[in-house]
């Protein structure tokens, strides 16, 4: 296997990334906090048309812990979570000492259902707890619908947690995805659209709560000369040296989202003529994705048997990365006990469902071994 690996999901440098590390290894800004952090908050905020207060934080993870903590989750607290997700969505809640439960996908977006949200929330409120969150996911990209399920929220009273970890450079009805919750994250792990190496970013409503969030991710210091805690803090800050490769990332976003959809529509014009598999793609022109991954559906008819881990397996031999999607929350031994409210939508796109590599960085060569791939499999 002479082949060079192709992975899923690795992202391009805009080669600015070396300069603002380097100023920050020359100012001895070597800590988490610092001029760059600063900066790439402001660049973020910049890139949103509403003003919105950016917290850059080392994980996308601690944003969501940081949001239900904001929102005043905890312990023995309900929080309602899209089953359809990775598990770093429903994780945090855990975190609080609160409960998860999971609500199904609708197959048009493959994010929460309108329908299930609802009845779950009912289903709650009539057991004795109004859920005290709502974490709805931009799954690979594509948003969810945002105004029924905010409509909901809305009637209910209850806050969202928009998890666009993976819908950056996302916009639904115009709009850019992150900043439609009551709070948004973000992530820049390694695999995402743009990368801090790892990171992520909690987008909130006010400087207020942006302030707040900064000290509970610096370890909760009272204002004193001396070091005193009057409640719990994280070590949840972003790194100086970290914001400094995110610095060089901005430059290199708009970039990252066409070359993502290129990937797209170089799938769509192969899978176009090919009858048993389906490609994802956004609903209608409401929606616009970054198509940070791209995934499939191989129709359970199909005629020679052949399954998504056949398709994954030959992708293997040739060196190829590919995933399956991500596994529903209520299936995962961790979660399995908590409520679950659906039709199997989720669980139906599990076992049909499969990542194709997606990466900013995909050469032509890359693709011309994926798409024989792809053709002879399906043929
Ligand atoms: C949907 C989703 N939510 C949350 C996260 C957590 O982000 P991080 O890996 O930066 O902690 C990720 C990605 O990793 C994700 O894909």
């Amino acid at each position: 296997m002479d082949d060079k690996r192709i992975y899923l999901s690795l992202s391009q440098q805009s080669g600015f990334e070396r300069e603002y590390v380097q100023k920050a290894l020359d100012t001895n800004w070597i800590t988490s906090g610092g001029p760059n952090v600063d900066e790439f908050e402001n660049e973020i905020e910049n890139y949103y048309d509403e003003e919105t207060f950016v917290t850059a934080l080392n994980s996308g993870t601690s944003a969501i812990h940081l949001a239900l903590i904001l929102l005043g989750v905890t312990s023995g607290d309900e929080v309602i979570c899209q089953t359809m997700t990775f598990s770093a969505s429903a994780n945090p809640i855990l975190y609080q000492g609160a409960k998860p439960v999971f609500v199904d996908s609708e197959p048009e977006t493959w994010n929460i259902c309108p329908e299930y949200l609802e009845i779950a929330i009912k289903d709650r409120i009539k057991k004795g707890k109004k859920p005290k969150a709502i974490i709805a996911v931009h799954l690979y990209g594509n948003p969810y619908k945002v105004d029924e399920i905010h409509a909901i929220a809305d009637r209910y009273n209850i806050p969202i947690i928009e998890d666009a970890a993976e819908a950056f450079g996302s916009y639904y009805k115009g709009k850019k995805c992150g900043n439609f919750g009551d709070y948004g994250i973000l992530s820049f792990n390694g695999n995402k659209i743009i990368t801090t190496s790892s990171g992520g970013a909690l987008i909130s409503k006010n400087q207020d709560l942006k302030e707040k969030a900064i000290f509970y991710a610096t370890q909760s210091r009272d204002h004193a000369v001396h070091y005193q805690h009057s409640e719990i803090g994280y070590n949840y800050r972003m790194s100086n040296i970290c914001a400094g490769i995110g610095l060089g990332q901005m430059k290199a976003l708009h970039s990252n989202v066409e070359a993502r959809r290129e990937n797209h529509f170089f799938y769509k014009d192969i899978l176009q003529s090919i009858d048993n598999v389906q490609l994802f793609e956004v609903l209608n022109e409401d929606y616009f994705s970054n198509y940070w991954l791209n995934t499939i559906l191989i129709q359970s008819n199909f005629t020679n048997n052949k399954t998504k881990e056949d398709l994954r397996l030959v992708f293997e031999k040739g060196n190829i990365e590919t995933r399956p999607v991500w596994k529903p929350m209520h299936l995962q031994p961790i979660f399995e006990k908590y409520p679950y409210y659906g039709n199997k939508v989720a669980e139906e796109i599990f076992g049909r469902g499969l990542c194709l590599p997606s990466g900013s960085n995909l050469s032509k060569e890359d693709k011309n071994r994926i798409k024989e791939i792809l053709v002879n499999f399906f043929k």
